[in-house]
């Protein structure tokens, strides 16, 4: 049975997905000014992701014959001091995702919600994968430090261009 209040929690969730799609469209944003295109369109997918994310959890909210409730999406923060400022950032966002999404499960199996905890076991998987990937990068920007041609590098990485095809585009 769909239950009011998990899908109260669903639809909280929407506009959690579609927060983390607009604070991820402002990084995007902030590393195109920085001239960091790899970055720019690492993050620009996964605010893509986060849409994608959201509209799946709309889209199984009317499949229960539910109802969607729409909230205001606060504008992001913005005022990034650092890429690595911006992915720890990005590191916290995800962990409160995991841990809201968490919340659901459990609120969905206290409630005999079968149908919402198996449905929310994809999204338990994609956050293992989305933390980790994040996190990646977090290890990554720490071991650069200020070591700018190593930011070059990474950003090169993301951008799928590897060290070696340019050093035989240069040659
Ligand atoms: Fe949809 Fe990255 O959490």
């Amino acid at each position: 049975m769909f239950v009011e209040k998990v899908q109260s929690a669903l639809n909280q969730q929407i506009n959690m997905e579609l927060q983390a799609h607009y604070t991820y469209l402002a990084a995007a944003d902030y590393f195109e000014g920085m001239g960091l295109k790899g970055f720019s369109q690492w993050i620009f997918n996964h605010a893509e992701e986060e849409m994608a994310h959201a509209m799946k959890i709309y889209q199984f909210i009317h499949s229960r014959r539910g109802r969607v409730e729409l909230f205001p999406v606060p504008a992001p923060e913005g005022g990034f001091g650092s890429p690595q400022e911006v992915m720890e950032g990005t590191l916290r966002q995800e962990q409160k995702v995991t841990a809201s999404i968490d919340r659901i499960v459990k609120l969905a199996r206290l409630e005999g919600d079968y149908a919402t905890d198996s449905f929310l076991q994809w999204f338990v998987d994609e956050q293992v994968e989305e933390e980790e990937l994040v996190d990646d990068l977090v290890q990554k920007l720490r071991l650069i430090g200020d070591f700018k041609p190593g930011l070059y590098l990474l950003d090169r990485e993301l951008a799928g261009v590897g060290v070696l095809e340019e050093t035989e585009a240069a040659g």
